[in-house]
This record gives C-alpha cells, structure tokens and sequence, in this order.
C-alpha cells in the first residue's frame, strides 16, 4: 500500500554545519512529487532522510502521519532507484529483479508470477534471461526500476535515474516512468536538477534552494506563477526589468512605457519593483512599447530565440542577457541582428517582484 509522506520542520546537520535548517512538506498518496534545485541544495540528503540511510537532527518525518524516524532503513518498505542503476552484472536480468523478493521468503510460484507481471509492466519481457551488459542503458535503468518496484513498496525514492542517458532516451525513460507510476499508483519522490523532466513528470514541484523550500506547486503553477525571483529564473527564462510602481496596478519602465496589470496590487511602499516577462510573453509592437535592440539570433526549428537589449532599461544585475523567442508558425518575418523594435508584454502573464526579489505581487492579488 502505498502512503502518503510528511516532513515536519526537519534539520539535517553534518557534523557542526546545519544543511537543513527548517524543512516542511507534505507528498500525498499516489502522486509523484520532484524535489528540483541547483547542487548542492540537499536533493539528495531530503532523499536519504526518508530512505533511512541518514540522521534526522531534528523534526520528524511520517508515512500517513505516523513517525518513520526510529524506524531502520530495511524496514521502511522502499524502493530506490538511483543514477548508476546498482543492478548486479553477474545476475541475469530476472534474477536481478528476483532478488529483493527471494530475500522476502516468498514461494517460488509467487516470485515467477510477480517478476513476469513487472517484466511486462517494464516491457522488458524479451530480456529476462539476458546478462545486464548485453543490455542498453535505458533498458538497464528499467531493470532497476523492476527491481525496486518489484517489492511493492510503499514509497519509490528516484535520484537522477536519468541523467546517465543520452538525451532522446531520457525523454523517452521519463515518459515510461511517468506511465508505470500512474499505473502502479506508488507514492514516489523524485530528485533531479533539469527543469524540463520535472515540468514534463511531475504531479507536483518542490523548488529547492540551500536546503529550502522556495515554491510547492504543480508545473503550470511554478512555471507561470514563480514565487520569488529565484524560482522564475531557476526554472525557464525571465527578462527582469526594474518598473517604478505608477498606481496600484500600474507600471513606468525606464524608458517611459507604461502598462496596467488588471488585478495586480503593488503596495504603496514599493516604489521599485521588478518585472519578470518571459521570452515568449513579449510581442513586437509598433511604435509603442519598451524598446530594443536585436543582438543575436539563433535560429532553433520551432522557434527563433533573439538575444536582446532595453537600451533605456535598468535590468537586475547578474541574470542571463534578455531574450525574445519568436514562434515560427506565427511569425511573419524574422529579425535582423542590429534591428530596433518595441516590445510588449502580456500582461495577463507577467510576474511583478518586490525590489527584495522574494514577493510575487501577481501572486497575492
Ligand atoms: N556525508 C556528508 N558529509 C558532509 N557534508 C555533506 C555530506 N553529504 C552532503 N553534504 C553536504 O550537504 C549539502 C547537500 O548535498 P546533497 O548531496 O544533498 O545535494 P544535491 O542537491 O543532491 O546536489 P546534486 O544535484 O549535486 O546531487 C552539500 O553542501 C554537501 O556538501
Ligand atoms: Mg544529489
């Protein structure tokens, strides 16, 4: 049976240094949850709590609400699988998968059953009394899925599974790993620090920052609502412009351009703020706008994606060059590199800051 998980202000120290200072969260039963965050974030130590494998200093972490932390690591029903799939070479793949239930006394009779329906969960029917090393590296990944899924756990803990894999079969496994978790319905967490899987297989994102928690929310959520600056840059591209505040719901550029965000409430207080425009969310308008000039061009199939500068701009320092993605299928024509444009944003999308870079006022409203 598969159980839901709670984090209840856990820290994590090595030995004098505090890594995790103060961690709350909450993963329900059967959905499949992505801690997300550059390295070095604790990902990886968040995992391992769970799993048992490392001390818990304070706080408490709990399966449908009972406490875990006094229970050892073989004893908390958990399946794993990590970037070096661990699969025993010397072992066929069926005995591979065999393994964790031989372990359990289960009859002969249950294990060829169990192991046959997971082989066919896993497609990988036609291997079974194949070597390891005969097999490609996706299908050595699905080996140690089968074999942590195998047990039927009540949690599977995923640490970049993928990131071994070449790119197209990464896009491929995450499809198939997205699949038997909907199928099997198993509570899982899932580390990995490339947005685009955790946008593509995810239920929900926690966006991790220094052993933080920055942003809980489903991929649409993070991705058009960023809680703080760090989120909206961490995951896609933001242009972040500072804005005089010009009325409650009213914006002055550097360059004069104005523009109202209908709903928005920038508090009285806030004389500057930020404004985050996706590369997507501007479009070329003429005459009026925020002004620009094309740097670069790079022609990607689908899109074009322009480097660009707001000469009349003060950006916020130390962030990516701005840029304009252009869609292809939309597009009339192509920009030229040198070319002065004025751009608009959408303001149904655009994200406004606080000039401390931690408040989402389009998040507040
Ligand atoms: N055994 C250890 N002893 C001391 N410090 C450690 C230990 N394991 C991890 N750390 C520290 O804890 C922090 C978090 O490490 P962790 O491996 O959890 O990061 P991560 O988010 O998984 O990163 P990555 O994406 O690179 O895998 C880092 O500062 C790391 O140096
Ligand atoms: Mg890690």
């Amino acid at each position: 049976m598969s159980v839901s998980i709670q984090a209840r202000h856990i820290v994590k120290k090595f030995d004098k240094t505090t890594v995790i200072p103060d961690l709350s969260v909450e993963i329900k039963n059967g959905e499949l949850f992505t801690l997300l965050g550059p390295s070095g974030c604790c990902k990886t130590t968040f995992l391992r709590m769970i799993a048992g494998f490392t001390s818990i200093e304070g706080g408490e972490i709990c399966f449908d609400g009972k406490s875990i932390n006094n229970i050892p690591a073989y004893a908390r029903d958990i399946g794993m699988v990590f970037q070096n799939y661990a699969i025993f070479p010397h072992l066929t793949v069926r005995k591979n998968i065999e393994y964790g239930l031989a372990l359990r006394h289960l009859s002969q009779n249950e294990i060829k059953k169990r192991v046959d329906e997971i082989l066919s969960v896993v497609k990988i029917e036609e291997y079974a009394d194949k070597m390891p090393e005969k097999l490609s590296g996706g299908q050595q990944q699905r080996v140690a899925l089968a074999r942590a899924i195998v047990i039927k756990p009540q949690v599977l803990l995923m640490d970049e599974p993928l990131s071994n894999l070449d790119a197209k079969l990464r896009i491929e496994m995450r499809g198939a790993i997205r699949s038997i978790q909907q199928n099997i319905g198993i509570t899982t967490v899932y580390v990995t620090h490339d947005q685009e899987e955790a946008l593509a297989i995810s239920d929900r994102i926690a966006v991790m920052r220094s052993g933080t928690i920055q942003q809980v929310g489903t991929p649409i959520e993070i991705y058009t609502r960023p809680s703080n600056v760090f989120v909206s840059t961490f995951i896609g591209r933001s242009n972040l412009l500072y804005a005089q505040r010009a009325g409650e719901d009213e914006l002055k550029f550097g360059s004069g351009f104005r523009i109202r965000v209908p709903g928005i409430r920038i508090p009285q207080n806030e004389n500057r703020v930020i404004a985050a425009i996706r590369p997507e969310e501007l479009s070329i308008s003429s005459g009026d706008g925020i002004p620009a000039v094309v740097k670069t061009r790079t022609f990607l199939g689908k899109y074009v994606m322009y480097e660009i500068a707001f000469p009349g701009e003060i950006s916020v320092p130390d962030m990516p060059p701005c840029e304009f993605s252009q869609d292809l299928g939309h597009a009339d024509h192509l920009l030229d590199i040198g070319d002065q444009v004025f751009f608009k944003p959408n303001t149904a999308k655009i994200n406004i800051f606080s000039s401390d870079q931690m408040t989402n006022y389009a998040l507040v409203r």
